[in-house]
């Protein structure tokens, strides 16, 4: 319990307070609206601004950005997640669909990137053994298990030893993945068994940051 004269109780008043000044905070938006590059995706909240998108990308992506190591995104849509991702010295983006890649150059057309189209689950063009440090997010969340089996077999040569592989995945034990069609059929137990299955090493697993989801990061 805090003392009397603690500020706890004015320094949240003062939060407060500073939050419910609307009219600032919409013109704000209103700015950021014109001035900012507009990024597919960011309408499913943007991990500069949504607290635990934002954990997400200060625990699981932003620690892992070296400019010596080699990095993969699975799925990466509009860019969301991969404007974090790019000062590793090589960035390969993978996608199932050429026109998101093409939607991807528009704003992240840089000399470190390469832009890989894919059939669904393998790698075309990457070399065995070069990746550091391998990331999706909002892909595998839709990913039917057998999809899931056989990104996890095709991705394995593709790690160093001791890379490092965050993925989001729908996660059926909570309400707003049951409540979602969209979300495939998959739970923190059955991403643990296809992981382990496939000869990964788990490292760490986040079963509560997401409503919908769960993160699990492993290694070869
Ligand atoms: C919902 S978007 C998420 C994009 C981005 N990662 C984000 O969080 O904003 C899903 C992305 O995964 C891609 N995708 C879907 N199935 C895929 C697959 N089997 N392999 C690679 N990419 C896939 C889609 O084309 C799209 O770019």
């Amino acid at each position: 319990m805090p003392d009397l004269n603690t500020s706890l109780h004015l320094d949240m008043l003062n939060r407060f307070k500073k939050r419910i000044r609307l009219p600032l905070r919409f013109l704000k938006a209103i700015k950021g609206e014109i001035f900012s590059k507009e990024i597919y995706g960011l309408q499913w909240g943007d991990p500069d601004v949504v607290p635990p998108l934002r954990f997400i990308r200060d625990r699981y992506v932003i620690p892992y950005v070296n400019a010596k190591h080699n990095a993969l995104e699975i799925g990466p849509g509009g860019g969301r997640w991969t404007r974090y991702l790019l000062g590793f010295g090589r960035l390969y983006v993978i996608d199932y669909q050429s026109e998101l890649l093409e939607e991807l150059k528009k704003n992240f057309n840089k000399k470190n990137i390469t832009f890989i189209k894919n059939n669904g689950t393998d790698f075309p063009g990457i070399e065995e053994g070069s990746i550091d440090y391998l990331f999706s997010f909002g892909a595998f969340v839709h990913l039917d298990k057998h999809l899931i089996e056989a990104y996890l077999e095709n991705m394995k040569s593709l790690a160093k030893a001791g890379a490092n592989i965050v993925i989001q995945y729908s996660d059926k034990t909570k309400i707003m993945a049951q409540l979602n069609e969209g979300f495939s059929d998959n739970t923190p137990a059955e991403m643990r068994k296809m992981v382990l299955n496939a000869g990964y090493q788990i490292l760490e697993e986040d079963l509560t940051t997401l409503w919908h989801s769960s993160i699990i990061r492993f290694t070869v």
